[in-house]
């Protein structure tokens, strides 16, 4: 296999600054950053999978390196990330005594990082966490920017906090053990970013084989890279969503709302790609987006298998109650992140989510869903 050099940013906001770095193989790096922060005891948070894959391999190195460490795990999947997940987590941590000398490791994918981080920032007032993703979406979304949480019976992440990592570190080797359908998850998100902020990018997706995402080490380097980077300066320029860091939410006004309604068996990423097929639409009805483009948006999602019909499953009232319990209702009416082309999303009066009228909606599902 091709060898990769770490490529490296790093994020500044209001209190912190810290670094991302992006390659395979990063155990000297994580090494070099757990030391950075200058604590005894390690907690190494971890779902499952990851544990089984990663978590007392990684465990057992640390110890080595002279750290004291504790795995604590959950059970895998979406229906985890809630209350009762975090305070049996905190309760370990205070069972097992780690006090303010502690540093917490998040070992796992978006769902792992949302609780760790948020039990990070909750336990004893905030103790330092660092990021280290094991999918893809991870890597190219959720384990940088700071937004922490948890779900609840009514909506996605309605508790949490914005609170910043102390380093990411993104080691593409673990994506050696997802599937298919897991590395296409990522790469939606990607996708999303790509379509909103940089419209060359997108051939670099083309270039990716999800089946065999490591048979070309560069490429994914260079699109988790990118991700990251659009990321990071959405985040530096806007880090508690007041307005420009809503760009993020392309797709998700919708895809959230799927999310939901699939009972969270559906991933993010591909609710988050039916988001995009309906939020598109909205924004050629709207004039907004020339049909040719809406249709290449189209025709992008189609390649990882999402198409409207996939949307029948979902009929467009229940969609629009799941809509109105979402953050991203304002004044009762929900707000939309819509395309101008491929590339740019529409901004008017300084604003990036705008208003949409329920008949639109109705209307551009209606279009998609003949
Ligand atoms: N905080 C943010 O800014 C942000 C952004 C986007 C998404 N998210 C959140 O991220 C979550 C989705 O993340 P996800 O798709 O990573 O889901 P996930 O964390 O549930 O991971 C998906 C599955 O892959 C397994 N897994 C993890 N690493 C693996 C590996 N290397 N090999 C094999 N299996 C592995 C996990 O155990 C899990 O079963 C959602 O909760 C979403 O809301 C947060």
């Amino acid at each position: 296999m091709a060898r990769i050099s770490p490529r490296r940013l790093s994020v500044r906001v209001k209190n912190s600054s810290y670094p991302i770095v992006v390659g395979m193989h990063l155990e000297k790096e994580l090494v070099k950053a757990l030391r950075r922060q200058g604590k005894r005891r390690i907690a190494i948070i971890a779902d499952t999978t990851t544990r089984r894959l990663f978590a007392d391999r990684l465990g057992r190195f640390l110890k080595k390196e002279g750290w004291s460490v504790e795995v604590i795990h959950f059970q895998s999947g979406e229906k985890s990330k809630n209350q009762n997940t975090v305070a049996r987590v905190q309760e370990k941590l205070l069972r097992k005594k780690f006090d303010r000398d502690t540093l917490v490791v998040a070992l796992g994918g978006g769902v792992v990082g949302d609780v760790a981080g948020y039990v990070a920032a909750t336990y004893l007032r905030g103790v330092p966490y660092i990021q280290v993703p094991t999918t893809l979406l991870a890597m190219v979304d959720s384990s940088v920017g700071g937004k922490v949480g948890i779900d609840t019976k009514y909506g996605k992440n309605m508790i949490g906090a914005f609170y910043q990592p102390r380093a990411v570190v993104a080691d593409l080797a673990f994506i050696s053990s997802l599937s298919k359908q897991q590395v296409v998850n990522g790469l939606i998100e990607a996708v999303k970013k790509f379509m909103t902020s940089e419209e060359r990018s997108l051939s670099l997706v083309e270039k990716l084989d999800p089946a065999h995402p490591l048979g070309n080490p560069r490429v994914l380097q260079e699109i988790v890279y990118r991700s990251v980077r659009i990321k990071a300066r959405v985040v530096m320029k806007d880090e508690e969503e007041k307005n420009e860091r809503k760009i993020l939410n392309f797709g998700h006004t919708i895809g959230h709302a799927v999310e939901f309604l699939s009972g969270y068996t559906l991933p993010h990423g591909f609710a988050v790609a039916y988001g995009i097929l309906v939020e598109s639409k909205i924004s050629e009805l709207l004039g907004i987006l020339s049909p040719r483009e809406s249709a290449t948006v189209a025709a992008y999602l189609r390649r990882f298998g999402i198409t409207a019909s996939g949307l029948k499953k979902y009929p467009v009232a229940r969609i629009l109650r799941a809509v109105k319990g979402d953050k991203k209702v304002r004044s009762g009416v929900a707000h939309y992140v819509l395309l101008r082309r491929l590339g740019s999303v529409y901004t008017k009066g300084g604003q990036y989510a705008h208003p949409v009228p329920e008949r639109i909606v109705r209307r551009a599902y209606k279009l998609l869903v003949k």
